[in-house]
């Protein structure tokens, strides 16, 4: 079989490695890839949002299934353009991505289907935004409505800051389109979770849980990243809390999804607060989340493309979905200077032993050598039977790997350690 991958980043190179597990794949393309992701598939210079030119790559080539990661073209409805042309699609179409794309639509979904959120007011008009926050209970969160590269939430912690949150995103259009409207929402205060779950629209199946660690500095401080770092699973993910979130947040997402006719199929990323009055939603995305997906998937022991195409054929319900009983964490390692300005261009070290465990985020290849080309360079994962075991072992790479000006937090997994602990 012929498979696309679109995208270039750790998240991609962890899908591509575990979908080359399975013996029918020939070839993988990745569109547009990276440099590391070049040692296992093979890349084409073609942007992830470049609609026309990827459907055209995939009739070419006769493409027998192309998996889109990314938020950008699932939005802009690169699944839509690609089964236009028969190509069958792992990812939801444009009018169900809207659920990452757009979070008006999000909120005003979890209202009407009475899915737990945060309380929320929506805003087109500045004013009236900056006149509801001389009130508003304090510390807020404002969100721009659209897709804002993971920029768009910020949390206020006073009447200023929030005020100036909203000048930025609708006055200053510091995110463009996306700050036309904002969501001003209720602050939520308890332990994340990051759920993924394989979804046909019929069946949810949900993937082992994990934690992110979204801020750039140990301790969750500093700015907020792409994420710094991850561990599945989440020792705050509790059996009766996953039964609750299967039947108070998953199952009604897919009905509701189903109800207003935007049959959600793909991966679902629910991102939960778990508050004292039970688990809320506080983002959902329409795709694999990045670190996530660098830790649940060296967990998965099912196959990952039987599991993709199930979501596709409406199968999902028949197709087993297995993890294993064990432990992951994956560091980040970055740019010193990510998230704001970085250097590029220093030459990355891997030893060959550790290279099936590392995924490449932003690296370019020059005359055989892989230079460092992005703020998030890439992960490390490893996995054992305790979380104490794989976080050690994680750092162990960590150290093995080298690039100037290389940077990454020294307590990922650190906080789910001492809530087993605890
Ligand atoms: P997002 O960009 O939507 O992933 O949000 C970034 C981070 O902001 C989340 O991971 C949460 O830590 C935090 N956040 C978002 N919404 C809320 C909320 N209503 N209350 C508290 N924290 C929030
Ligand atoms: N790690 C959060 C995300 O993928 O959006």
């Amino acid at each position: 079989m012929k498979i696309l991958v679109i995208g270039g980043g750790g998240r991609e190179h962890a899908i591509i490695k575990k979908i080359k597990e399975n013996k029918a794949v020939e070839t993988v393309f990745a569109l547009p890839g990276n440099g590391g992701i070049a040692q296992d598939a093979t890349c084409v210079p073609i942007g992830a949002c470049e609609i026309e030119k990827i459907v055209e790559f995939a009739k070419t080539q006769k493409i027998d299934y192309a998996v889109v990661a990314p938020d950008d073209p699932l939005v802009l409805g690169l699944v839509d353009a690609l089964e236009a042309e028969n190509i069958p699609c792992f990812g939801p179409r444009a009018n169900a991505a809207i659920i990452e794309g757009s979070k008006v639509f999000s909120k005003n979904l979890m209202k009407k289907y009475n899915i737990p959120t945060a309380s929320y007011e929506v805003f087109n008009n500045m004013d009236a935004a900056l006149k509801y926050l001389d009130t508003a209970p304090i510390p807020t969160v404002i969100k721009a409505d659209g897709l804002a590269l993971g920029k768009g939430v910020t949390l206020a912690f006073t009447r200023e800051e929030a005020k100036k949150a909203v000048v930025e995103a609708m006055q200053d259009k510091k995110f463009g389109k996306s700050g036309e409207s904002i969501v001003i929402e209720e602050y939520l205060e308890g332990p994340e979770v990051s759920v993924l779950a394989f979804t046909d629209g019929k069946t949810v199946k949900p993937m082992v849980s994990s934690m992110d660690h979204k801020r750039s500095g140990d301790n969750d401080t500093g700015l907020n990243t792409g994420g710094m770092g991850t561990i599945a699973p989440n020792p705050y993910y509790t059996k009766d809390i996953a039964k609750q979130c299967m039947e108070t947040i998953f199952v009604p997402t897919i009905e509701a999804m189903n109800k207003e006719g935007r049959t959600f199929k793909g991966c679902l990323y629910f991102g939960l607060m778990l508050t004292k009055d039970g688990p809320k939603v506080i983002e959902y995305n329409c795709r694999f989340g990045d670190p996530e997906t660098q830790v649940v998937l060296p967990l998965l022991e099912s196959d990952l493309l039987t599991a993709m195409m199930a979501t596709t054929n409406g199968t999902l319900c028949e197709t087993e979905i297995k993890f294993r009983n064990k432990n992951a964490c994956c560091v980040i390692m970055a740019s010193e200077g990510y998230p704001v300005s970085y250097e590029k261009g220093f030459e990355i070290t891997i030893p060959e032993d550790i290279l099936s465990s590392v995924y490449i985020a932003g690296a370019k290849e020059e005359n055989g050598r892989l230079l460092t080309s992005g703020g998030r360079v890439l992960g490390v994962t490893s996995i054992d039977e305790t979380l104490k075991g794989a976080i050690e072992k994680a750092y162990c790479s960590v150290n093995r790997i080298s690039f100037d000006n290389a940077f990454f937090r020294k307590d990922i997994g650190q906080k789910a350690l001492k809530a087993t602990e605890d």
